[in-house]
């Protein structure tokens, strides 16, 4: 097992330059699309060393993006569930509205710097669909969405906004039609067009480089958030903890931390259940396995393939994670941890009720991991990545649950 004194050089030797986290990673991929992400890597490897590149993606992030985010101090929910203080990293302040837009400017800026004429991706909950749309809009390239059609109809108010931004979104119709199948239908379009198109994976999943490059475009947000937690304290969180689907704004908190004194936790979502199809916690539940070219934690069947995945968060919904979350995993360095929808729900009201902030479903789960935590102490603190705004999810949540009252009333009734 590893202690954060183990981590002061880690980003110096992890990923090793096949992309692999200790046993996890890689890119195992069929042979045609080899070189694309051979060029894709090589492309990264120099220009994330370039000052031009680097001043531009500064002043992109302060400019167009409105960085830094700000961390945020939730009193009243704080003092009503004890002493334990709650503070948010507001990455729904982010332009777009959640944190996937600062791995989509830096991607469209390397399709920039390579020439490619379109962006290609998958979406789950439309953040990231919507992030890349504006990335491309923003620097005049053609962007395909891939999305499964329940998440289509579930997060419609997203569709609607890639369209506007002059995304085609496309709709993938097998399976399950969620994210894996978005991603499936994702890299069939990119097969086709690769010469002339890049693909953005939208979490710190993939084949290599992936992993690592939106871990490092993600990475901001821990930098930022341990200088200006530091400043507003003077010491560090006792935790930091954020939602981990593919786990992108997880892993972008996370980097800053792991050589610090800070525990640190990514939370799953544990959906309806522990069953089959009933809960995408891939690292609580998963074994070692592949999928879409790279190798981690896995939800699958004794055949390899991917078990059906559910979460009331569409974001959430993937069968497998990042690998370098199950790398940190293995060395104990980080705890995951599950929480149902309804805990997540919960959340989303109560934040909404109580600070005036209305939270992705998906960051919600990392709030109601802080609250359980928040009500069995009596003391310290805890750094939640606010990972999203839920203007995404007002029109199913109130469908589903209305106002929310009988959540609030179970809550206060404890
Ligand atoms: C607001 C928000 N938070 C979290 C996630 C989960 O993705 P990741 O684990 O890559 O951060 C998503 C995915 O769509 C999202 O939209």
């Amino acid at each position: 097992m590893k202690t954060y004194r183990d981590f002061d050089n880690y980003l110096k030797n992890f990923p090793d330059d096949k992309g692999y986290f200790g046993e996890y990673g890689g890119m195992i991929l069929p042979p045609e699309l080899v070189p694309a992400f051979e060029e894709i890597t090589q492309a990264y490897l120099e220009i994330c060393h370039n000052a031009r590149f680097i001043n531009e993606l500064r002043r992109i992030r302060k400019e167009f993006q409105g960085r830094p985010t700000p961390v945020y101090h939730c009193e009243r929910l704080s003092s009503l569930l004890g002493k334990c203080q709650i503070y948010l990293k507001r990455e729904d302040l982010n332009h777009t509205g959640a944190h996937k837009l600062n791995h989509c400017m830096g991607e469209g800026l390397l399709a920039k710097f390579l020439g490619k004429k379109k962006l290609i991706a998958e979406t789950g909950a439309g953040q990231h669909g919507v992030a890349l749309a504006t990335a491309a809009a923003y620097f005049g390239l053609e962007c395909d969405i891939y999305m499964g059609e329940v998440d289509i109809k579930k997060q419609y108010p997203n569709v609607v906004r890639m369209k506007m931004l002059g995304a085609n979104v496309i709709p993938a119709t097998h399976g399950l039609k969620t994210l894996k199948e978005a991603v499936d239908a994702a890299f069939e379009g990119y097969l086709k067009e690769y010469d002339d198109a890049i693909y953005c994976i939208g979490s710190a999943v993939g084949p290599h480089p992936f992993p690592m490059m939106v871990r490092d475009f993600q990475s901001v947000i821990g930098i930022e958030a341990k200088e200006q937690f530091k400043d507003m304290t003077g010491i560090l969180p006792d935790i930091v903890c954020a939602a981990v689907g593919g786990g992108s704004n997880s892993i972008g908190m996370f980097e800053a931390f792991l050589s610090e004194p800070v525990d640190i936790v990514g939370v799953e979502p544990l959906g309806i259940g522990n069953g089959i199809g009933e809960h995408a916690a891939s690292m609580k539940f998963g074994k070692k396995g592949i999928l879409h070219g790279f190798e981690s934690m896995l939800l699958q069947d004794e055949n390899g393939e991917p078990l059906p995945v559910y979460s009331i968060a569409s974001g959430l919904d993937y069968p497998s994670v990042g690998p370098e979350h199950a790398y940190l995993s293995d060395c104990g360095r980080i705890k995951y941890e599950t929480v149902s929808d309804e805990e997540a729900i919960q959340a989303f009201f109560l934040l909404s009720r109580y600070e005036g902030i209305i939270p992705a479903i998906e960051s919600s789960h990392a709030l109601a991991y802080a609250i359980k935590h928040a009500q069995n102490q009596n003391s310290g603190s805890i750094l939640v990545n606010l990972s999203g705004r839920g203007d995404k999810d007002i029109d199913f949540v109130y469908e589903k649950y209305g106002t929310g009252e009988q959540f609030l009333e179970e809550f206060t009734n404890q």
